[in-house]
């Protein structure tokens, strides 16, 4: 059977995971967190990349035919340093999809949401430089939002506030850089309105992963 691990620092692999499980029903599908240190995502580089490596270490034990991490904070500081540590595990990584929500917007403009170290990382640098010149984009602050995620805590003022500088600006896509964020999806939908389309990775990722499981190794099924 093949089998697919998911790590995220807390609930949000959790929303990748259950829809892994739904794409792939004859997978096994092993879910990994860090209970103990989330959030990650006002963490230095060097943090996540040691937390991470900790905490994956039952999906590494368990040889895992790939490994996502569902987890944009992760990705992007340190999917890197997880390949160079362990040359023969696939690992897919989730990243803000900063390059389809250029592709898509009309207004020229897109809010891309996702913690401090998502944004800082060199990583999300590189698409923005890659995707972005000419178009503006705008990073509200979220870097509450995890922590409240991750303790059922999240209201709708907090909302509220990220989607008036969307709207403020003019963005046409909102792109959920922070797996916990796709929890509320539906609730950001709600408040954003009709006129702004909301990019999350779960799809992509099912597709990553079943071109790379059914040419590389095993078919899935
Ligand atoms: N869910 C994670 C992400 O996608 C990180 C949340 C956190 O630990 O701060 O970035």
């Amino acid at each position: 059977m093949v089998k697919i691990g998911v790590f995220d620092s807390g609930i949000g692999g959790k929303s990748v995971a259950n829809k892994l499980e739904v794409l792939f029903p004859e997978a096994q599908i092993i879910f990994a967190n860090d209970p103990e240190h989330v959030p990650y995502g006002s963490r230095t580089p060097s943090e996540v990349t040691a937390l991470t490596k900790a905490a994956i270490q039952p999906l590494i034990a368990a040889n895992c035919d790939a490994i996502v991490i569902a987890c944009n904070t992760a990705t992007t500081n340190s999917i890197g340093d997880l390949r160079t540590a362990y040359p023969n595990t696939h690992f897919v990584g989730i990243e803000p999809m900063v390059k389809p929500a250029a592709a898509l917007t009309k207004s020229g403009t897109i809010a891309v949401l996702a913690t401090p170290s998502t944004l800082a990382s060199p990583r999300y640098a590189q698409l923005k430089a890659e995707y972005t010149t000419d178009i503006t984009v705008i990073e509200p602050d979220c870097s509450t939002w995890a922590s409240l995620i991750e303790r059922n805590g999240m209201n709708q003022q907090e909302i509220r506030k990220v989607v008036e500088q969307i709207q403020h600006a003019g963005a046409d896509i909102a792109v959920l850089g922070c797996t916990h964020y796709h929890w509320i999806k539906e609730d950001i939908q709600s408040i954003l309105g009709p006129n702004v389309t909301i990019l999350e990775p779960s799809d992509a990722i099912g597709a990553r992963l079943d071109s790379l499981l059914s040419t590389d190794s095993e078919p899935l099924q």
